[in-house]
C-alpha cells in the first residue's frame, strides 16, 4: 500500500469509521490492476454493462431516493454514476444505496457541469479567459473542486475547451475563445486545478474534457448542428486544447453532439481510438454527451442497438441518459457485434477511475456534511472569485479617461441587467444560489459607499417581445419583466437620468441568451435597450455602458456613441462587487479579449490567425477594392481584435530586440521588448507574442499567439520581457498531419493585441 492510500485510510478514520473498520478494509484493498480485475472476475454481464449507464439523478430527492426508479436500478447494478444531484447529504443517500443494497456495492460516480465554480461561481468560461491568467484560473478550478467535493461531487464535466469563432453560437461562452494556443494554456490549467497532482486527495475531482471534437465549429453557428473540416485545420486549429487537457492528465472525456468527417463523434472510431488513444495516448475514460448515443438514430447511423454497438466499437465507455448500452449490448454480444472484451476494457476504465478518486476505500469520502457547512460559498473564497472577476473585465473604450468613478456625487445606474442578481452567474451554474449573487446595483452602493448617492430605474425591459424574454431567462434567471409600458419605463429612467452627475448604463443580453442551445442570428443588443441608450445619451449626461453578455456582440453603433465601454460578461457570484470595483478605480481593468468582436455578424467566421489568401486587401483597410478579398458592404477587420483590452494607465512598447537573425532547429532565439508603463495608474499588461511563418508546404495564418505573459507595472515603471523561442513554437501539422517545423523565415510581433505591427525577423535553418 502507498502513501497516499496510508493518508487516505488515516483521514477515513477521522471522518467517523472506526480504526478498526478501516484498517480491515485497508487490507482488502489492493494494487488497482490486481483489484479491479478481481472485482471484474465476480461481475456478471448485467453488472458489468451497469457500470456503464449514466442517468440523471431523475426523481431522487432528498428522503425519497430510496423509492425511485434510479435507486432500484442503483440497487440492481445497473448504474455506473449519476449527475447534477446536489448536496452532500442527498448523495451519501444514493451511494449508501449503491455501497449497501448492490450485490457487489461498487461505489457511484457523482458528476456535475462544475464549469466556472460550484456556489462561489467565477465568471463565464470566456470571462475568465480573458484574464490571461493560468494561475488565477487554476485556482478557480481548485475552489470550484474544494466547493464541490465538500458537497459529494466527486467529477467535473470540465474543462469546455471547444474552439469557436463563431459568435452566433451561444456555447461560445462556455469556452476560452478562439485560439488553439491560449486555449491549449487554460485546458491544462484548468485540469490541475481540478485534480491537481492526485485525484484521491479529498478536495481532487476527476475532470472532463468536453466536448470532443469540434463542437465549436457548427455550421451557422446553429447549436448541435453539422461540422465539416479539413483534418488539417483540426490538428492545427481545434484539436491542440482536447489534447493538452489530455496531456495534463484529464481523467475523462466527454464525445461531443456533432458529427466529425460524416460520422457522429459518438459513433467516430477515428476520433475516439485513433486520435483519442493511439496518438494521444488517453488513459482515461470516455462519457457521451447527454443522449449522444439515441442522437445517432436522428443522424441516420441506425436502430438504438445498431447506434449503441457503433459507439463501443468507437471507443466510447459510458453511456449518459441513452440507456443504449443498457438495454441492447448484451444482445449486441450474443449476435457476435460487440465482444466481451470492449464491455470489460469499457468497464475496467470506469473502474479504474472510482479507484483513483478513492471511492473503494471510502465511498463515503465526499460526503461529509461538516465540510458542506464549512467550506461552500466561504468568505475567503468569494473574496478570490471577487477578485478574478475584477481580472476577466475588460475595457473596451475610455474616451478621455472618463473612468474610473469618482466614489460622489449622484450616479444613475439604470437598465434590465442593474438589479439582476439572477443573471449575474452566467450559463451553466448548476450549483449557484442565485439569490447569492451581487447584483450591479449592490457592488455600485458597496464600493461606493456614503459619499455617493446611488439612483436606480430600470429603464426598459430585456426587449420589446416578451415571449423572446421568457426564452432568455429560463432556469430561474429571471430579470422579473415590467408590466408597465415602454414608455413609462423610459420616463421613469430619464427623470432619474437627469437628476444625476453620471449614468451607468447596465445593458446586453440576459444569462441565458447564451449558453446551449441559445444561438443568435443578430448579435446586436436587444432593440429595446439600444433605444434605452440612445435615449439616455441625448439627456447630454456621460453615460458608461456596462455591458452584459456571454459572446462577442456588435457594437459599432455603441462605440461611435457612448464615451465607456466596460464589458463585463457575466461575472460570477460576486459580479456586482467586482464591477464596482472596477469602476471606481480598486482595480485596473487588465482583461483581453480572447474573441474578435465583428463589425458586422456577416464578417463571422471572424479570427486573428486567418490565412493572407491569394488576393489580400493588404493595408488598403477601409477601402473597397475591386477583385480583392473584401466586402463591398463592410471593412475587413473587426471592432475589436482579439488580444484587444483597455487600461485605466497606459503601455509604451519599445527596443524590440532579438538575440540573432538565425536560428538552427536545435537552436533557440531570445526576443525581448521594453514594456513602460506610461500613465497615471498602476496596472497590468498581457503582454502578447505571435510568430508569422513567412512561407511553408501548406498555407500559414498571418499571425499566431505563441506566448504571453501578464507583468504588473507601477506608473513610471519600465519592465524588459524576454521570450524564449524554440523549434516547438515554430512546429504546425503539414499536409500529412506530421507535426513539423520548416526552414525559412519568421516574424515575430511583440504588443499589447493581436494588432500589434512592432516586429523583427529571423531565418530558420537546418
Ligand atoms: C451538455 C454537456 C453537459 C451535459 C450534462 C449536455 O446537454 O452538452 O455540456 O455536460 O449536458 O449536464
Amino acid at each position: 500500500m502507498n502513501n497516499k492510500l496510508i493518508i487516505a485510510f488515516l483521514c477515513f478514520s477521522l471522518f467517523g469509521y472506526s480504526q478498526k473498520k478501516a484498517s480491515k478494509k485497508a487490507v482488502a484493498i489492493k494494487a488497482k490492476s490486481e483489484f479491479v480485475a478481481d472485482l471484474m472476475a465476480r461481475m456478471t454481464l448485467d453488472e458489468k454493462i451497469g457500470q456503464l449507464n449514466l442517468p440523471t439523478s431523475g426523481d431522487i430527492t432528498t428522503g425519497a431516493a430510496n423509492s425511485s426508479n434510479v435507486a432500484k436500478n442503483i440497487e440492481e447494478g445497473k448504474v455506473g454514476g449519476l449527475f447534477n444531484i446536489k448536496s452532500a447529504e442527498k448523495i451519501r443517500e444514493v451511494q449508501k444505496i449503491a455501497v449497501e443494497k448492490s450485490r457487489l456495492k461498487i461505489p457511484l460516480l457523482f458528476g456535475m457541469d462544475v464549469i466556472h465554480g460550484y456556489e462561489t461561481t467565477f465568471p463565464i468560461p470566456l470571462g475568465l479567459s480573458c484574464t490571461w491568467d493560468m494561475k488565477l484560473i487554476e485556482r478557480s478550478a481548485q475552489i470550484a473542486a474544494q466547493e464541490a467535493s465538500a458537497d459529494g461531487i466527486n467529477w467535473t464535466f470540465s474543462p469546455m475547451v471547444d474552439i469557436s469563432r463563431d459568435p452566433r453560437w451561444g456555447r461560445i461562452s462556455e469556452g476560452s475563445g478562439e485560439d488553439a494556443f491560449l486555449g491549449s494554456q487554460i485546458a491544462k490549467a484548468m485540469v490541475n486545478g481540478y485534480q491537481q497532482d492526485d485525484l484521491s486527495k479529498n478536495n481532487s475531482i476527476l475532470s472532463c474534457v468536453k466536448h470532443f471534437a469540434l463542437y465549436g465549429a457548427s455550421e451557422a453557428g446553429r447549436d448541435y448542428n453539422t461540422v465539416d473540416m479539413s483534418r488539417i485545420k483540426m490538428y492545427n486549429d481545434y484539436f491542440p486544447p482536447y489534447k493538452a487537457a489530455v496531456d495534463a492528465g484529464a481523467g475523462s472525456v466527454m464525445a461531443s453532439f456533432n458529427e466529425v468527417d460524416g460520422i457522429p463523434a459518438t459513433g467516430n472510431k477515428w476520433l475516439m481510438t485513433e486520435v483519442l488513444r493511439n496518438q494521444w495516448g488517453f488513459k482515461g475514460f470516455v462519457v457521451t454527451d447527454y443522449t449522444g448515443i439515441p442522437e445517432m438514430m436522428a443522424h441516420g447511423m441506425g436502430d438504438l442497438q445498431t447506434v449503441s454497438a457503433l459507439a463501443l466499437n468507437a471507443g466510447i465507455e459510458m453511456d449518459m441518459v441513452g440507456e443504449g448500452f443498457l438495454t441492447t449490448l448484451k444482445k449486441s454480444l450474443a449476435e457476435n457485434k460487440v465482444t466481451v472484451e470492449q464491455i470489460d476494457n469499457a468497464v475496467r476504465l470506469i473502474l479504474n477511475a472510482k479507484y483513483d478518486l478513492g471511492l473503494f476505500q471510502d465511498p463515503y469520502k465526499y460526503c461529509d456534511v461538516k465540510r458542506a457547512k464549512s467550506e461552500i460559498f466561504t468568505s475567503s473564497n468569494r473574496l478570490e472569485a471577487r477578485e478574478i472577476a475584477s481580472q476577466s473585465l475588460v475595457l473596451l473604450k475610455n474616451e478621455k479617461q472618463f473612468l474610473p468613478l469618482k466614489k460622489s456625487g449622484t450616479i444613475a445606474v439604470i437598465g434590465p441587467l442593474a438589479d439582476a442578481k439572477e443573471n449575474m452567474a452566467g450559463t451553466w451554474s448548476v450549483a449557484t444560489n442565485m439569490d447569492k449573487s451581487i447584483s450591479l446595483i449592490a457592488g455600485i452602493k458597496e464600493v461606493a459607499g456614503s459619499g455617493a448617492n446611488v439612483l436606480y430605474a430600470k429603464g426598459s425591459n430585456l426587449d420589446y417581445d416578451a415571449a423572446f424574454e421568457e426564452k432568455a431567462t429560463m432556469f430561474g434567471k429571471t430579470l422579473h419583466r415590467d408590466t408597465r409600458t415602454s414608455a413609462d419605463l423610459l420616463a421613469e429612467a430619464l427623470k432619474i437620468a437627469n437628476q444625476s452627475d453620471v449614468i451607468l448604463a447596465a445593458l446586453g443580453e440576459s444569462a441565458e441568451m447564451s449558453g446551449e442551445s441559445s444561438s443568435r442570428t443578430n448579435l446586436e443588443i436587444p432593440q429595446a435597450q439600444k433605444d434605452l441608450l440612445q435615449a439616455l445619451l441625448k439627456t447630454g449626461k456621460p453615460v458608461v455602458l456596462v455591458l452584459f453578455t456571454g459572446r462577442p456582440l456588435v457594437l459599432v453603433e455603441e462605440n461611435e456613441t457612448v464615451p465607456a465601454i466596460l464589458n463585463t460578461w457575466f461575472a460570477g457570484s460576486e459580479a456586482g462587487s467586482a464591477i464596482a470595483d472596477v469602476i471606481f478605480g480598486n482595480e485596473n481593468p487588465s482583461g483581453k479579449l480572447t474573441t474578435t468582436f465583428p463589425r458586422s455578424v456577416g464578417q463571422v467566421p471572424i479570427y486573428y490567425s486567418h490565412k493572407n489568401t491569394g488576393r489580400p486587401l493588404g493595408n488598403q483597410e477601409g477601402k473597397f477594392e475591386k477583385f480583392k478579398s473584401n466586402y463591398i458592404d463592410e471593412r475587413n477587420e473587426p471592432l475589436y481584435p482579439f488580444g484587444f483590452g483597455l487600461s485605466y494607465t497606459t503601455f509604451d512598447y519599445s527596443n524590440l530586440k532579438i538575440s540573432s537573425d538565425k536560428m538552427s532547429f536545435s537552436g533557440k532565439v531570445n526576443v525581448s521588448v521594453d514594456v513602460t508603463n506610461t500613465g497615471t495608474f498602476d496596472g497590468k499588461e498581457v503582454v502578447q507574442l505571435y510568430i508569422r511563418d513567412l512561407v511553408g508546404s501548406v498555407t500559414r495564418p498571418l499571425k499566431e499567439l505563441k506566448g504571453f505573459q501578464k507583468i504588473a507595472l507601477k506608473k513610471g515603471e519600465k519592465k524588459t520581457v524576454t521570450f524564449e523561442i524554440s523549434i516547438e513554437e515554430l512546429k504546425f501539422y503539414n499536409s500529412d498531419l506530421q507535426f513539423v517545423a520548416e526552414a525559412g523565415q519568421f516574424e515575430v510581433y511583440i504588443g499589447g493585441s493581436s494588432n500589434t505591427d512592432n516586429k523583427v525577423g529571423f531565418e530558420l535553418n537546418k
